[in-house]
């Protein structure tokens, strides 16, 4: 294929990194409605790793192109789309396919990227701003003043939800490992390490009179932590499971589980709410509306941006052909920041 040809990564079953396959082909085309969109930045984001183990909840058979968000320049645009969308930059949330050199999405799903925000820059707020924005302002509604606690708070979505938070007036307290803790200290979060010592004792310490929400990724047995660390009247969002990611069995077992329990705490007369958030939530039911919320939701995470709020953390780029090395140092646990990766 020439260099103008269509490249792609294909995850062809559980595998390691370096099982991912390049695959070329035709760039596509856009049907009516669509655009096609030439990749500038995707990245590699928690949901990839459990893919590659076959262990995210809904991911399509294999074999499939992983991706979960992506930045670029619309190329072309089909039927009944406005022709000034040529040339623009915009992101897309796609949940599978973004790890591509061209893209074809509804032009309806592409969000104007502002002036001024590079690719990989806006590409690091693209799934992780839309998930913090929503689950701070839409699920838990913070107010200035109050206190929460983020688990993993060094992370992809952990580290704009700090932000976001410190922005809104709000106290945070956050959990990673002690090397983040120079650079949580500096947004103003009080870290506690999750790797060592009782940590619910440790916020507790922090908190004595409770939090008013915790954001909780890990899920787990540890979320009975999460939920017994709220002060009354307040609130629990739980939104993963990354703690199960290595284990073996349904992959839909440990957010049924923790469906289940957020189910109970809400049956208790307890004067607290739990939520497990989705992020795909209502889109089948409600296209529209979801896509309106998030173009609203992603275009003040870039308002919020270019405010200095929030920074674009990005802790390497690399090109499509080395998606292993990205994958592999993805999951190191060793960097800051969103590996991206480039066509
Ligand atoms: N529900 C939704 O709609 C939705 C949407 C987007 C993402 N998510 C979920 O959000 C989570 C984060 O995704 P991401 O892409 O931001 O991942 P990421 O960048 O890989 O970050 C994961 C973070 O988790 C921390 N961590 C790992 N194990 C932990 C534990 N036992 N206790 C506390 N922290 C722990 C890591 O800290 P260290 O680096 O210090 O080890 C890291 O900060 C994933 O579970 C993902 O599935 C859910």
């Amino acid at each position: 294929m020439g260099a103008e040809g269509l490249v792609e990564v294909v995850l062809p079953g559980k595998v390691e990194p370096e099982g991912l396959r390049i695959r070329h082909g035709a760039v596509p085309v856009a049907g009516p409605g669509q655009v096609v969109i030439r990749m500038e930045a995707t990245g590699v984001s928690f949901a990839e790793q459990q893919m590659r183990r076959g262990r995210y909840y809904d991911q399509p058979p294999f074999p499939f192109v992983p991706g979960y968000d992506l930045v670029g320049t619309v190329e072309t645009v089909g039927e009944d789309v406005e022709p000034g969308l040529a040339g623009t930059r915009v992101a897309a949330l796609v949940k599978v396919g973004g790890w591509a050199s061209h893209l074809v999405v509804d032009a309806a799903d592409a969000v104007p990227v502002p002036d001024g925000i590079g690719a990989a820059e806006a590409e690091t707020l693209v799934v992780n701003g839309i998930t913090a924005w929503q689950m701070l302002h839409r699920t838990a509604r913070v107010r200035a003043g109050q206190t929460i606690v983020v688990l993993g708070a060094n992370g992809g979505v952990g580290s704009v939800l700090v932000q976001l938070a410190r922005a809104a007036g709000v106290k945070v307290i956050g959990t990673a490992s002690a090397r983040h803790h120079d650079v949580l200290r500096e947004q103003g979060v009080l870290p506690v390490d999750y790797r060592t010592g009782d940590v619910a004792a440790r916020i507790r310490e922090l908190a004595p009179d409770g939090v008013d929400t915790v954001f909780d990724h890990v899920g787990g047995r540890g979320i009975v932590d999460s939920w017994r660390l709220l002060a009354p009247g307040g609130t629990l969002v739980s939104y993963g499971s990354a703690s199960t990611r290595d284990d073996e069995g349904s992959k839909q077992w440990p957010v049924l589980k923790l469906l289940g329990r957020v189910w109970l705490w809400n049956s208790l007369p307890n004067g607290r709410r739990a939520y497990f958030f989705n992020l795909w939530a209502g889109r089948s039911l409600a296209r529209n509306r979801f896509r309106a919320r998030l173009n609203a939701d992603l275009t003040q995470v870039f308002a919020a941006f270019q405010r200095g709020d929030v920074t674009a953390r990005i802790a390497a780029q690399l090109p499509l052909s080395r998606v292993a090395d990205a994958v592999r140092l993805a999951e190191s646990g060793t960097v800051a920041g969103k590996v991206v990766l480039k066509p």
